[in-house]
């Protein structure tokens, strides 16, 4: 079985909002697998929907080939959650806090001890294993989210917007222990709406809105499906652009003293434009080519501007989404 995730025309509906829309989606075994999509787009609805918290309106999910509504022990068992709200129970210390969900996992006291240290050790706490949850700071909750994540060394890591208001230090942080945690074969499925985050991490991008999915294709690709941008200065404004003419530029504008043109790839056509300037008798004095960013071709297919992740519209749906009991919710 080579498919850590693999759903089939997944819907779900809560009352008339279709949060999932036949959403087919696979996720190989080892990829580091991006969900990108505006806020609303159906990430943690797709994820609950895996996770068992949710059950699905119709198609079909399946996590290691064990299936989500039949199977929920067994593909449960292969996951590990960051959800993108706390939810820990903060009565006890942390320490305490991993080695039941451990338990959860069917893992015996002692070893469970062991892997409750292991964890919080990976993701650099270890010396608040005795403190309580609510007791730690924003960025060591944080990260005892990915430690009670991984404490059952789980084959699939979902994280569900895990560096959503995050610093820069612990964003590069947190990047670098699921990179490793990637590199040492662990299936990985993030969500975010931090583009930089996607481009930096992922193998694969699936692009949602309205739950469905809109592309899925490495970022590479995607930023291929976007148009450089050339900006050549000339030392005097050119008067017209009418004569420039060069094989796969896509558009020439003027502005003021400089000529603007886009294309699929800027260094390609670059020195083809200065030579038809420098025909023309212009001297170009600067150049600057902008690549296409993973976030224009993001705006371009979603209309949303990403990048800004506060998780506002996330409220007062807890409840509801825990239909099922999940490890993660407190005993
Ligand atoms: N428990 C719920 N009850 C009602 N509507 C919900 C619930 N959970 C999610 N939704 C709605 O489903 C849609 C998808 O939400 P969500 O999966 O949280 O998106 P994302 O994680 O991409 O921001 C939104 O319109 C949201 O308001
Ligand atoms: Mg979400």
């Amino acid at each position: 079985m080579s498919l850590a995730i693999s759903t089939t025309d997944l819907a779900k509906n809560y009352g008339d909002v279709r949060a999932l829309d036949g959403l087919s989606l696979d996720v190989e075994q080892g990829e580091f697998f991006g969900l990108l999509g505006p806020n609303g787009a159906g990430k943690t609805t797709f994820i609950n929907v895996l996770v068992g918290l949710v059950g699905n309106s119709g198609g079909e999910a399946s996590v290691f080939g064990h299936d989500v509504d039949d199977e929920y022990r067994r593909a449960r068992s292969r996951i590990g959650l960051a959800p993108q709200e706390f939810n820990v129970d903060r009565f006890f210390p942390i320490h305490e806090v991993l080695v039941h969900q451990a338990g959860y996992h069917g893992i015996p006291k002692a070893e469970a001890a062991e892997r409750a240290d292991d964890a919080l050790r990976t993701v650099g706490i270890y010396e608040k294993r005795d403190s309580r949850f609510d007791w730690l700071s924003g960025g060591m909750k944080r990260r005892f989210m990915l430690a009670r994540a991984l404490v059952s060394d789980p084959d699939l890591l979902i994280l569900d917007e895990p560096t959503a208001g995050v610093d820069v230090e612990l964003r590069h942080d947190l990047w670098d222990i699921i990179t490793d945690l990637n590199d040492d074969g662990t299936t990985i499925l993030l969500t975010t709406h931090y583009i930089e985050e996607a481009e930096r991490l992922c193998d694969e991008v699936a692009i949602m809105d309205d739950g469905r999915k809109v592309t899925v294709a490495s970022p590479d690709e995607l930023m291929a499906r976007g148009n450089d941008t050339v900006r050549l200065r000339l030392r005097e404004p050119p008067a017209t652009v009418s004569d420039i003419d060069v094989e796969r530029v896509e558009s020439v504008e003027i502005d003021g003293d400089t000529v603007v043109a886009t294309a699929p790839t800027g260094g390609e056509v670059a020195p083809a434009l200065i030579r038809q300037l420098d025909r023309q008798g212009y001297t170009v004095t600067d150049i600057d080519i902008a690549r296409t960013s993973l976030e224009e071709v993001f705006i371009a297919l979603t209309g949303d501007s990403g990048g800004g992740g506060d998780g506002d519209s996330e409220d007062s749906r807890d409840a509801e989404q825990r239909e099922r009991t999940s490890p993660e919710v407190s005993p």
